[in-house]
Formats: C-alpha cells, sequence, structure tokens
C-alpha cells in the first residue's frame, strides 16, 4: 500500500527529514533525524524546532519563521543554509539544511532535509593543514 512505501522512504532515509508546522513545531522526525542529535524521534514530536539549534538560532528562530510568513522573502526555503546544530548532550556540528514549504488544507507544512557535514568538514580541515 502506498502510504506504507511512503513511511518506508521516510524512514530509511539517510538523511535526517523534520515536518513542522507554522509554528515552529515539530510533527515528525524520521530514525536519521533522531540519530543525528541524539533523541528517540518520539521524544522529539511536539516539541519547538528550536531545541536542536545552537543559542542564537534557537533565540531567533520564531521571529525567522514571523517574517517569512510576514513578507514571503526566503533566506533558506530554496536555497540552503550551512548551519549549527546542537544535541541531546549539547554537542554542536555542522549540518546542511534545505526546508521546502507545503500548503495544505490544514495550514502550512515546512519540512526541513538535514545532511551531517561533520565528516566532510574534518576532511576538509585535513588537507588544509596539508599547505
Ligand atoms: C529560517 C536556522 C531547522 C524551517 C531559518 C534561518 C536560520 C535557520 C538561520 C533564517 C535565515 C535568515 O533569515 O537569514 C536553523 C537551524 C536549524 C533549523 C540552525 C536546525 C539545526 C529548521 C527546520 C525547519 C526549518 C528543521 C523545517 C522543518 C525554517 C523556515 C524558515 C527558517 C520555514 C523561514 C523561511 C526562510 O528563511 O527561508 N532557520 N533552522 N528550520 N527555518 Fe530554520
Amino acid at each position: 500500500d502506498e502510504s506504507l512505501r511512503l513511511k518506508a522512504l521516510f524512514e530509511m532515509a539517510t538523511d535526517g527529514i523534520i515536518t513542522m508546522n507554522k509554528y515552529g513545531v515539530i510533527e515528525n522526525v524520521n530514525r536519521a533525524a533522531g540519530e543525528l542529535f541524539g533523541y528517540d524521534p518520539e521524544e522529539l514530536r511536539g516539541q519547538k524546532v528550536n531545541i536542536l539549534m545552537a543559542e542564537y538560532d534557537r533565540t531567533h528562530h520564531d521571529e525567522y519563521l514571523e517574517r517569512y510568513q510576514r513578507t514571503n522573502v526566503p533566506h533558506i526555503i530554496g536555497i540552503g543554509r550551512e548551519v549549527t546544530g546542537k544535541c541531546k548532550d549539547g554537542r554542536e556540528f555542522p549540518l546542511r539544511l534545505a526546508v521546502s514549504e507545503v500548503k495544505l488544507d490544514g495550514g502550512i507544512l515546512y519540512t526541513g532535509m538535514l545532511h551531517d557535514l561533520s565528516s566532510f568538514k574534518l576532511a576538509q580541515k585535513r588537507v588544509e593543514d596539508l599547505n
């Protein structure tokens, strides 16, 4: 059945996938996203997405959402950004964030795709250190 296939796709994706509503409240988290941040995906449902961010963005993300919903000018949607994530244990790490917006009857849904850049950054630093 189609919805089971979609669920499998969501769960087996190697990048993290997080969906949230217009207030930044998390609705769904796949296994990879849970692992990235050291949470059980169930723990994250219903929490603000802000808890996954380092200090500055954590306190400003609500404003980012409000500004976008007011102006329709995107800074990440359709563009992507390298940002800093914060794990449950407090460790911070670099990641590539892509966001898209889905307008449904029930309101707006945002989907975030998160790709861990830790090992890429480490390799990049090793290359730089060679010079
Ligand atoms: C905007 C950071 C996770 C949805 C932003 C901006 C930053 C940011 C810096 C504003 C950029 C600017 O105005 O210049 C982060 C960080 C995240 C994170 C550090 C996690 C570690 C997410 C996730 C979603 C999301 C998971 C969606 C499920 C949005 C939306 C906007 C936004 C909808 C406003 C639209 C836009 O600026 O294009 N975020 N974000 N964010 N973020 Fe996040």
